[in-house]
């Protein structure tokens, strides 16, 4: 082993020692099977929670910033680039207080709420219904409505379905079209309540269940199209009682969709800095994003048992890294940078989800702007993309795409006698018969060479795009927004119809074969 360089300041590794690590053969087969990476797994979710819609996604039309009907131009313009199939919207815990009416109609008219769960300030309702549907639109993003169960009624709750998606002639069809809206929009997606064992209500699975089966019943597809998708509010990382009990007692008549949350951390009690963090934290953290990979696992054998079919999806509407906030600002607005350690979680996390696309049809970053792992950082009228963004991107080759199983006999990644996988892989083959192969090094030292058989695939082209920087702490700053950019690998050598690759010490790489 050759140690490249070692900088150890006040017990931080800034730069941590670099070596050269072990050679691994990865290989990808042809499948069984058809499985489509859903393109909803690269979704995304905003919630009225800190700066991620005020101040934030939404500035006002009468801000200086440029924006289209108050929303800024240049996240709109990131967000189109980035492929984004959907957004959740308008919580996570918020969802559960939030009433439709109140967001609607003419503004100067709209009453004011506390936002109970986020900093209790106060929530003018400026941003509702219609601008989140419309920038929907805009987008080319799928809308993933999380309708309040917590606080709200089953009338309540009806009336909006009638409101977005009945087409004339009905009540609710009515005062949209007097609030400006013709066309009702086309609204797929519907959360039933959201994390209805803690905020959503405290809910027992038993109870929820029930409420679950009541709401459902009374959500009627006024569009006649394929259906409306409901997603039952689904277990807190491994409750598999949660799962049990939803699909043990709701009609498969009912529900489309049961979802999971999972964050990433160093110790839910002590979260640590999003930055500033030894690589004990960056460790710990690893360990609990890649436990998502057993998540999926178990969830998914509970749901195989009650729907062999495989006709319910598993959706993963809540997932990312969870740090302590930066300092100096509102504990309740969850504003946190976003390193290299992002780009290992969202690199990761991605390739789990892809390589279980048979069950997990759509999921949820941890959200868009300014929050928990955003993908967008936003100052004054400044704006950045972080590392994630950059991971996300790379990744969206392998939206609606066939996966290719990859199989591999990785190296370790060792830290004080523990030890994780270091890389992790998946495959897809889209229409026009490319391969793309994404791999991530989550090793804090180690480079590892990957050997890659291109032959199979008749590829006389391999190119890449990589993510990877001097110090797992870095970042993209307001200062020096470009820190951490991809790079275009032009044309990778292959000899004998075989790549050899060096993926350096935490870094994510696509490739593409052609
Ligand atoms: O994403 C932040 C919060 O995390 C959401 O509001 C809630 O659903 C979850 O606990």
């Amino acid at each position: 082993m050759r140690q490249i360089k070692s900088i150890v300041i006040a017990g931080l590794l800034l730069t941590f020692p670099r070596f050269v690590g072990a050679q691994t053969t990865v290989k990808i087969s042809e499948p069984e099977d058809e499985v489509i990476i859903s393109k909803h797994i690269y979704g995304h979710f905003s919630e009225h929670l800190g700066r991620c819609i005020y101040d934030g996604l939404y500035v006002g039309q009468e801000s200086a910033i440029p924006n289209q009907d108050g929303v800024r131009s240049d996240i709109i313009d990131a967000l189109i680039d980035l492929k984004i199939p959907n957004l959740r919207w308008p919580g996570g815990c918020f969802a559960d207080t939030y009433h439709w009416k109140d967001g609607v109609g003419p503004r100067e008219d709209r009453p004011s709420m506390v936002n109970r769960w986020w900093g209790g300030v106060t929530e003018d309702n400026s941003f509702g219904t219609h601008d989140f549907l419309n920038l929907c639109e805009t987008l080319g993003a799928e809308p993933y409505l999380a309708a309040n169960v917590g606080s709200s009624s089953v009338q309540e709750f009806t009336e909006y379905v009638e409101y977005v998606l009945h087409k004339g002639g009905s009540p609710m069809a009515e005062w949209r079209k007097e609030n400006g809206r013709e066309n009702p929009w086309a609204v797929k997606y519907w959360g039933v309540g959201n994390e209805m064992w803690g905020c959503g209500g405290n809910m027992t699975a038993e109870h929820y269940a029930n409420v679950y089966r009541q709401y459902a019943t009374f959500m009627t597809d006024w569009t006649n199209s394929d259906g409306l998708f409901r997603i039952a509010s689904g277990a807190n990382v491994d409750d598999y009682h949660w799962t049990e009990v939803l699909m043990r007692d709701i009609p498969k008549s009912l529900i489309e969709g049961v979802a999971l949350h999972s964050y990433s951390f160093v110790e839910w009690n002590e979260k640590g800095s999003s930055v500033d963090y030894s690589e004990e934290q960056y460790f710990s953290t690893m360990k609990t994003a890649l436990m998502m990979d057993e998540l999926i696992v178990n969830h998914t054998a509970i749901m195989d048992k009650y729907d062999p079919e495989n006709k319910i999806a598993l959706v993963v509407d809540e997932w990312g890294g969870w740090y302590e906030v930066m300092e100096g600002t509102n504990p309740g607005f969850l504003y946190q940078q976003n390193t290299m350690r992002d780009a290992m979680i969202a690199g990761t996390t991605l390739n789990i989800f892809n390589n279980h696309a048979d069950r997990v049809k759509m999921a949820n970053l941890a959200q868009t702007v300014n929050v928990l792992q955003a993908v967008v950082l936003t100052e004054g009228e400044k704006m950045l993309l972080t590392p994630t963004y950059h991971v996300m991107k790379m990744y969206n080759v392998h939206q609606d795409a066939t996966l290719l199983p990859v199989s591999f006999d990785g190296p370790t990644y060792e830290f004080e006698g523990e030890s994780l996988p270091a890389i992790s892989a998946s495959a897809s083959k889209n229409k026009e018969g490319e391969v793309h192969v994404s791999l991530v090094n989550i090793d804090a030292h180690k480079s590892h060479t990957v050997s890659l058989s291109v032959e199979q695939f008749g590829a006389k082209n391999l190119t890449g795009t990589i993510l990877s920087s001097k110090d797992l702490q870095d970042h993209n700053s307001f200062e020096a927004p470009e820190t951490i950019q991809p790079k275009e690998l032009k044309s990778i050598k292959i000899k004998k119809g075989v790549a050899e690759i060096e993926l350096p010490p935490f870094s994510v790489l696509v490739l593409k074969a052609e």
